[in-house]
């Protein structure tokens, strides 16, 4: 199936044309990073208004990048939620309008469910994992460990209990003077830094439980700071650099405790936060012949993107008869939830 996918949670418009669920024919992106950098992070009425502006341009550039007319497009899908509403609303609209114009059919989508199943596409530079296994989002909004069994089969063994890693990212960055989206800004000073100069704590440092925790890291920054005056040089470098080796040693320490409680051989990493290049290489290195197979979602597919909803949006289509004309029922659902709870640290897996 030819699938065209939109994506408007927050700021970053985009859109893309997928075959049969796998093969990314075209994602477009438009970011609104200038728009929000001089505020800090994103504006939300500011980030509806430009997704407005963008919408057109970027599904037409899909559609010529792909070759592909509207009409050769099959089914559409978009997504519902989690994010913003007004954001949300823009694609929504959008994707409803184009399937009742052409008469096919339209799916809501998960935008977590779209980042823990972006590696099923084909992908050059990753294999695809075979189910289950163990998808670790580590977003703006999210840090979550879930189970995945199989698409729209999901389990939620652990989350954030305040900030998420990469609004503790954002949020630290900030405190430091550092631009937005700071994530991006700390992984890139991280590198000249030490990541043992500051002993940073590590929240909720058990394998007992899976939740996470960032607030209390952000404030150790924030009492740091305290005590030294504006940082520059190697100075900042280095609180850059142990703060990110923090919230690296948290995630990989759940992640892998997640494994071994599910019998789980297969770990997936992905959201905006994974395309950070330390979590990277210490994933690599701590998994390296520890019984757990790592897929990590390619760089450009991490942060938000149409294409990464694709294995979902041929899932779903393909459930829809070509009567059943889904759009009317589809909404914007700003606090969209994924999967059933936690399950037992006893249920095993292969
Ligand atoms: O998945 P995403 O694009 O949007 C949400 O679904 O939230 O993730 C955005 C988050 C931001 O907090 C951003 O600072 C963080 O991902 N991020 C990074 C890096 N690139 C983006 N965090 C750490 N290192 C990076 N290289
Ligand atoms: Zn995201």
């Amino acid at each position: 199936m030819l699938a065209l996918t939109i994506e408007s949670s927050c700021d970053e418009t985009s859109a893309a044309v997928i075959g049969d669920g796998r093969q990314v024919l075209s994602n477009a992106v438009a970011s609104q990073i200038p728009v929000h950098q001089r505020y800090g992070g994103v504006v939300p009425e500011l980030a509806s208004r430009n997704h407005i502006i963008n919408i057109d341009a970027v599904v037409d550039e899909a559609l010529a990048d792909a070759d592909v007319e509207l009409r050769d497009i099959e089914g559409f899908g978009v997504t519902a939620g989690p994010g913003l509403v007004g954001s949300l609303l823009v694609g929504i609209e959008t994707a409803k309008s184009l399937a009742w114009a052409f008469d096919r059919p339209c799916v809501g989508l998960n935008h977590l469910e779209a980042h823990l199943t972006t590696v099923l596409l084909d992908l050059d530079d990753v294999d695809r994992p075979v189910f289950p296994y163990l998808g670790l989002v580590v977003s703006g909004g999210h840090t979550d460990l879930y189970v995945v069994d199989g698409i729209g089969d999901y389990e939620l063994l652990g989350r954030t209990r305040d900030d998420a890693a990469g609004e503790a990212f954002d949020k630290v960055a900030k405190m430091l003077g550092l631009p937005y989206p700071g994530g991006v800004a700390i992984d890139r000073l991280a590198k000249k830094g030490d990541p043992e100069a500051v002993d940073f704590p590590r929240p909720m440092w058990t394998r007992k439980n899976l939740d996470f925790s960032f607030s209390g890291l952000k404030t150790a920054v924030s009492l740091h700071l305290d005590e030294i005056s504006e940082p520059e040089g190697q100075q900042l470098a280095d609180i850059c650099a142990s703060f990110q080796e923090a919230v690296v040693d948290v995630l990989l320490m759940k992640a892998e405790a997640a494994c071994r409680q599910q019998n789980l051989e297969r770990l997936v990493l992905s959201g905006g936060v994974a395309s950070n290049s330390r979590l990277r290489d210490r994933a690599r290195r701590d998994f390296d012949g520890e019984g757990i197979e790592l897929f990590i979602t390619p760089r450009s597919l991490c942060t938000d993107n149409a294409a990464m909803f694709g294995p979902i949006a041929d899932a779903y289509l393909s459930r829809c008869d070509s009567n059943h004309f889904t759009s009317h029922r589809l909404r914007a659902r700003a606090n969209m939830a994924l999967g059933t709870s936690q399950r037992s640290p006893s249920s095993s897996h292969r």
